[in-house]
């Protein structure tokens, strides 16, 4: 019998393994030129990301997720030998899945796993596990950086959990917590965008290596995907041929309906993207199922499940992205040989301005300057919010309003990420006019019978 398949990729290949509840997780790297800095700060930051918390609504599992790399890596940089790192799974609770060893999870991968092999890690979903996806975070982020340093950024969004239509990916908006708790514990499905910019034209090959194929394959390995569109996707069945066009002057594409691809080819406009998860197959209400022996039986899960993963796959599909590009980018090299480092000339200081495509480029900019400020007003938004829950707390209690200690203590804080490009006058500046406005609505509140 042929083995699950477990490998991605044709030149920057990726190999995973582990089980949910195995000792460890892992993935071998191979595919990586030497000399290149092995980023553990950007892997942290993903993992920590792809980690459940309270705050992205998920479940109340803890997992550390401490990566140790056990070769390929020499003194912070790849040696272009395979790279293997491992996370140890510390968080699970085996017993949790007791109840569940011979029964079939509805809609969970139990009953397929088992009828295929005989035989299924019942333990946390074993494979069929999104637990694994924590692998593929690592050779995501070694890829995230080398498109980033060729000027290529992916950004992915939840744009839409269920009946709730989210603003531009805030993930710790009031509207989400409130909307979850109206779901009694079920669990709920979204949406998903993922904006590529900055790749040049010319990447993927027609006809059974189109990018779009490459990138679908890649974000329906991820669990839970049940649909990708590119562009307009499903409503090009709406439109007419002269309504779904991208015309094209000097200056460049005057829409892109299409997404960034045309005949599995970038043609160097943004790649969008939209995936569309289910909610997670386990939850706590009685179902119909079958156990192992074929018999009916009723099933009830009570287990620490995400009601809501959407806020932490962000990174993993931003990782299966940037895996997939870089692959597919070295696959370019391979019909011509030059392309990485003309990629990186185009790309370097010493560029030939005239050569450059600085509209799009402006306009790509432009957009990433809209998305933080978006970003911004949410997070401020958000950040009034919880002033005026402390001022609830602080009425009922009979505490004072203002606290210019709690005030410097915040300032100093950030004064101390050291921010280069902020100045601390700015840091004074924000603060004050932040300060001012929370204030405000604190003394409302107080006011209020
Ligand atoms: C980040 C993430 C977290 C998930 N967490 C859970 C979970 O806690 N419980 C669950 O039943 N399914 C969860 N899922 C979904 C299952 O892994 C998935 O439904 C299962 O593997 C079956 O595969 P399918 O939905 O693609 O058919 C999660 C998926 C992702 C991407």
């Amino acid at each position: 019998m042929e083995n699950i398949s477990n490998q991605f990729g044709n030149r920057f290949k990726i190999s995973t393994f582990g089980e949910s509840h195995s000792n460890a997780i892992g993935v071998l790297i191979d595919g990586v030129q030497p000399n290149i800095f092995f980023d553990e700060e950007l892997i942290k930051k993903l993992l920590e990301e792809r980690k459940t918390s309270i705050l992205k609504h998920t479940s109340s599992r803890v997992e550390d997720d401490e990566i140790e790399i056990l070769s390929g890596v020499f003194e912070g940089k790849t040696l272009g030998t395979p790279i293997v790192v491992i996370i140890r799974n510390r968080g699970h609770k085996s017993s949790d899945y007791n109840s569940l060893k011979n029964l079939f999870r509805p809609s969970h991968g139990d009953y397929t796993f088992f009828k295929k092999y005989g035989i299924r890690d019942y333990r946390g979903g074993g494979r069929a596990s999104a637990r694994e996806t924590v692998a593929r975070v690592i050779p995501g982020a070694l890829a995230i950086k080398l498109l980033e340093e060729r000027g290529v950024k992916i950004i992915s969004k939840v744009i839409r959990i269920g009946e709730l239509q989210c603003k531009t990916g805030f993930n710790f908006d009031f509207e989400v917590d409130s909307y979850l708790k109206t779901l009694n514990g079920d669990s709920i499905g979204c949406i998903i965008e993922t904006k590529i910019f900055g790749l040049p034209v010319g990447i993927g090959d027609p006809v059974f290596e189109k990018l779009n194929g490459r990138l679908s394959k890649a974000i329906f390995s991820i669990p839970a995907v049940k649909g990708v569109e590119f562009g307009d996707g499903f409503m090009f069945g709406f439109q007419k041929g002269s309504e779904s066009n991208d015309w094209m002057d000097k200056n460049g594409f005057l829409s892109n309906h299409a997404g960034g691809i045309n005949a599995g080819i970038s043609n160097g406009n943004d790649i969008i993207i939209k995936t569309a998860f289910r909610g997670a197959s386990s939850i706590p209400f009685e179902q119909k199922t079958l156990n192992i022996f074929g018999e009916e039986e009723i099933i009830k899960i009570n287990g620490r499940h995400d009601s809501f993963f959407g806020f932490r796959v962000t990174p993993v599909i931003n990782s299966m992205c940037a895996i997939t590009l870089w692959d597919a980018i070295l696959d370019q090299n391979k019909i011509e040989k030059e392309f990485i480092s003309s990629f990186d000339e185009k790309n370097s200081k010493n560029v030939d301005n005239s050569k450059i495509d600085y509209k799009n480029e402006l306009k790509r900019l432009r957009d990433e300057i809209l998305d933080c400020d978006i970003d911004i007003f949410q997070t401020l938004s958000y950040r009034l919010e919880v002033a005026k829950k402390i001022s609830d707390i602080k009425k009922r209690f009979g505490l004072l309003i203002t606290d210019s200690n709690r005030e410097d203590f915040l300032k100093n804080v950030i004064k101390e990420l050291n921010l280069e490009i902020i100045p601390e006058s700015m840091i004074d500046e924000l603060y004050s006019v932040i300060f001012k406005y929370s204030k405000l609505i604190q003394k409302n509140i107080m006011e209020m019978q």
